[in-house]
Parts: C-alpha cells; structure tokens; sequence
C-alpha cells in the first residue's frame, strides 16, 4: 500500500474518487492533530494560545477539528467569524484581523466581545470606539504594527514593509496607545504583527519579534498595560522536495527569546503550516495532447489535462507556486516531460510546467500536494465550474466535509 501521507494510501484515494468523483480535496485528519499538537509544543511552557487562521481552510470540519485540537480562532472576515462561531468557538477564543473591516463587521465583532480586534490605522480605532460607545460596552483592542521588514517571501504574500497596506508605523501604533486611553470605550489588550506567509528563514521573524517587543517593553514601562503579543502566522512549508523549512523548534527558538523579555502572553496565528501538508487534491486526467518537442533537448513533451484547474486550486496561476504532482497508481515505463494543465480557458491554468511523470492514459488520477492550505478557501466558478468536493479521513475512513457543487447551486443566486 503506498503511502500519500501518514493517514492517506493510494488506494484510499482511488476509492475515494470512485465513489465521490473528481476533483477533489482530500484531507487528513491525523496528520492536521499532529502538526497543530506539534506547533503548540515547541513553544513549552511559554504562556501562549495558539489561534488557527481560518483563512487557510475554512471548512466548518476543519475549523471543528482545530478547536478539538485546542487551538483558537483567528478570523480575518465577517464570515470566518461566522465559521468560527458555527465551529463552537466563543467570541473569547476569536482574534479578528484585517485590513478594510467594514462597518457591519466591525459592530458584530464589538457586540460579540471578541478576545482582540486587531486595528490597522488609528481610523479603524476611532470606528471601533464610537461602535462600542453606541452600544454600552468596551472594546478589545490590539494594534497591528508594520515593523518595515521584509518576510523573504513571495511579494505577493508578503506583508511587512512599510510599502505595503497592512498595519501601522511604530511610531503612528506608540501614538495610537498614549492615545487609546482617552477612549472609555477602548482597552488596549496586546500588539499585533503579521510579516507575511510561507517565511522559510528565521532572520525576518525575529527581527519582527523584536520591534513587537521593544514597543511593548517602552509601552508598559510608560504604564500602558498590555496582556498579549500576537507574532500572526507565517511558517512556510516544503512544497518541494529538500527545500529548507523553518522547523516549529527553530520557528519558537526565533521569536521566544524577544517575547519573553516582556512577559507577555505569546499569540500565534498559524494557518498553513498546519494545514497544508495535509490536504491534497485528487484530479483525474481527461485528455492528453502532443506538443512540439523541446527546442533545447529535442525531448518529446505532452500536455496532460486535468479536470481541476485554477478554479480549484489558483496558488500555481497566482504566483507561480510550485506544488508536487504525481500520479496514482503510476504505470510503468519511461517518465515523459509533461505541462499538467486545467481545463478553464486561459493559459495560465496550468497546475505544473515540465514536469516529469511516468506514462499517464486518459482516466489516470493524479495527486497534486500541499493544498490543504489556501486551496479550497481560493476556489472560484470562474467558468461557471462548481467548486470541488471535500474528504476528510481519518482511521482509515472517509466522509463528505464538504459536498461538490452543482450548478444548480451555481444558479440558485441569479435573479
Ligand atoms: N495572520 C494574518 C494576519 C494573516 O494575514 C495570515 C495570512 C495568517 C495569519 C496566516 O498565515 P500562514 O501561517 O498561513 O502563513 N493565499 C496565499 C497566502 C496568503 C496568506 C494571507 N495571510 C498563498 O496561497 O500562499
């Protein structure tokens, strides 16, 4: 029985794909427990709480499952607030993040009494105080700061200069907190921070760790009490094989050393690193065309057309990210040069360029790994395509999470 991860075989997923189609996300529910239970780990006996980013997969089961892992909930919308809630979190377990909250969003999360409304620009403060105002009650709040640091990431995704939209300058986030007090309406609870996703090197989140650090040890040495520091999320993945991670041991020993200095309770916000390697999706192939052979080497190359595309999984069209492809159930013989492809009308579907897989028929079923994260969260109908089905296994079954759109679906919103 070969094995697709600790929980998942191949021959799970050709039942899997018998019975419920393609494509497909499958997930597995024991490597998810085992990686939420090892993040938490490495950071000891550090006070901290650990609040999964529902952005990376927001599944009620997968949200449900976080929480009977013991994490929290870090919400970066209205309607992951509503996940989180309908997962059976209470609005204490809830951090609410984002840049451009809306009016509506922001009133239900001051009503509701969320652990911390991270603010993103002293605006956002004043919103959020003439909200709680209006309805008799104090809200909690902690201000996102921009450290200038640049994560090393994709610059799509990252999130920490000074040039990008998130969060606020030191000095404009030390002004904000002289300032909170005269807002009877208001607590300052903690310091945010969020550089960026997928960091693979320690330097940039250290550095981060530090300038949250330094404000908070100035802030409460001026008595501004603070009860939490809240590092956002970031840890990448090995999306290829050997590529140099940070490991969750590496990740604490890089931020730990500045938090401790204040003595603050530790926020974590990780999304991808525990759910990404545990998910993948199951596409099968549905034609295959002959190319031109390669101008450098000569070599024959083919495209093979998958049934999921962008629509399903738009990490590769959106920032050329990389994910392992590899078939089912190989057949033997030589490995071809392959562009594995969507079926949605525009070029940049394409899910792996130059790849090499063994022969592959039309029929075969092809796994495309480390979409658990920022896979099904990012789907679309582009093409009127009705998003993918969701399987969670666990023990070695398997259930629906997630059923498979229909364009009936599709149209029920059309009027
Ligand atoms: N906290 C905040 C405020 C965030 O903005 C994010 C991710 C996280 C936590 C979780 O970060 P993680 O641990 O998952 O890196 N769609 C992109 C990733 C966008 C990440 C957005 N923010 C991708 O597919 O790579």
């Amino acid at each position: 029985m070969s094995r697709i991860s600790t929980g998942i075989s191949s021959e799970h997923l050709s039942a899997i794909a018998s019975e419920f189609g393609t494509p497909t996300y499958v997930y597995d529910a024991a490597l998810m427990r085992e990686r939420c239970r090892a993040l938490d780990a490495a950071c000891g006996d550090y006070p901290h709480a650990m609040h999964y980013a529902i952005k990376a997969n927001a599944t009620l089961a997968i949200v449900r499952l976080m929480r009977e892992c013991g994490a929290r909930a870090d919400a970066n919308s209205g309607g992951e607030i509503e996940v989180a809630l309908r997962a059976g979190y209470t609005a204490q377990d809830i951090v609410f993040t984002g840049v451009g909250k809306s009016a509506a969003e922001l009133r239900r999360a001051v009503a509701l009494g969320v652990k911390a409304i991270n603010a993103e620009s002293p605006g956002e403060v004043e919103r959020i105080a003439a909200i709680a105002r209006e309805l008799g009650t104090v809200a909690r709040v902690a201000i996102r700061i921009n450290p200038d640091v640049d994560a090393g990431s994709h610059p799509h995704i990252s999130t920490g200069l000074k040039t990008n939209k998130f969060g606020m300058s030191i000095e404009a986030a030390r002004a904000m907190a002289r300032d909170i007090g005269r807002h009877p309406s208001l607590r300052i609870v903690g310091l945010h921070v969020h550089i960026g996703s997928q960091i693979t090197k320690t330097a940039p989140l250290t550095r981060a760790a530090e300038t949250l650090s330094d404000l908070a040890v100035s802030l409460v040495a001026e008595g501004i009490p603070l009860e939490h520091l809240d590092i956002g999320g970031g840890l990448g993945i090995g999306y290829q094989v050997g590529q140099t991670v940070v490991s969750p041991q590496e990740y604490a020993e890089a931020i730990l050393p500045a938090i401790r200095r204040t003595g603050l309770t530790l926020v974590l916000e990780p999304g991808r690193w525990i759910v990404g390697p545990a998910g993948i999706l199951l596409t099968t192939v549905v034609d295959l065309k002959a190319q031109p052979p390669d101008p450098q080497t000569g070599e024959a190359r083919q495209f093979v057309i998958a049934d999921a595309g962008m629509t399903d999984l738009l990490r590769p069209a959106l920032y050329g990210a990389w994910h392992d492809i590899s078939v089912v159930s190989p057949r033997p013989g030589p490995d071809v040069l392959c562009d594995i492809v969507g079926p949605v009308c525009e070029t940049t579907d394409t899910l792996g360029s130059a790849r090499r897989l063994p022969p592959v028929e039309v029929g075969d079923l092809l796994v495309i790994r480390d979409a658990g994260a920022y896979g099904s969260v990012m789907a679309s109908n582009y093409n009127r395509r009705p998003t993918a089905a969701e399987v969670l296994v666990e023990n070695g079954a398997w259930r629906v999470i997630r059923r498979r759109q229909t364009v009936e679906d599709l149209l029920q919103w059309d009027v």
